[in-house]
């Protein structure tokens, strides 16, 4: 049984999806082991997407993320790290297919709704970025 790192970036929650997305992974069958509504401050953004520090991107992408609230989440279940990433869709909203997340609610390639650990090991760092012990059930 694995754990993943889910989060609807500001984007999504300015368009009010946390519902039908949380709806989405519980009706798969996965388990919501913690969540919680948050400002992401500059320095924990840049932690977070530290592998993309050298990107001619990071600046947006970190003036994005910390843009507004995100709905951060852990869950569990099968397979739930690559599995979460398949119902997301691809990165690129133009490639995500119609049924996924990302396919079904975005247009744009910076702007695209969710976030999804894409590795065991990104999972337990994200997790452990993101929450304590004690905001887990
Ligand atoms: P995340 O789940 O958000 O990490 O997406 P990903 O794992 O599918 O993609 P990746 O980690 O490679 O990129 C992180 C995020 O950077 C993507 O989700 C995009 O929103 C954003 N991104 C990627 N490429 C570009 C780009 O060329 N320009 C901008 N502005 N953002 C980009
Ligand atoms: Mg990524």
């Amino acid at each position: 049984i694995q754990t993943t790192f889910l989060m609807v970036k500001p984007d999504g929650v300015k368009r009010q999806l946390v519902g039908e997305i949380v709806d989405r992974f519980e009706r798969k069958g996965f388990e919501l082991k913690g969540a919680k509504l948050i400002q992401i401050t500059e320095e924990l953004a840049k932690k977070h997407y530290a592998e993309h520090a050298e990107r001619p991107f990071f600046g947006e992408l970190v003036e994005f993320i910390t843009s507004g609230p995100v709905f951060a989440m852990v869950w569990e279940g099968e397979n739930v790290i690559s599995v979460a990433r398949l119902m997301m869709g691809a990165t690129n909203p133009a490639e995500s297919a119609p049924g996924t997340i990302r396919g079904d609610f975005s247009t744009t390639l910076s702007h695209n709704v969710i976030h999804g650990s894409d590795s065991l090991a990104s999972a337990e760092r994200e997790i452990g970025l993101f929450f304590n012990e004690n905001e887990l059930v």
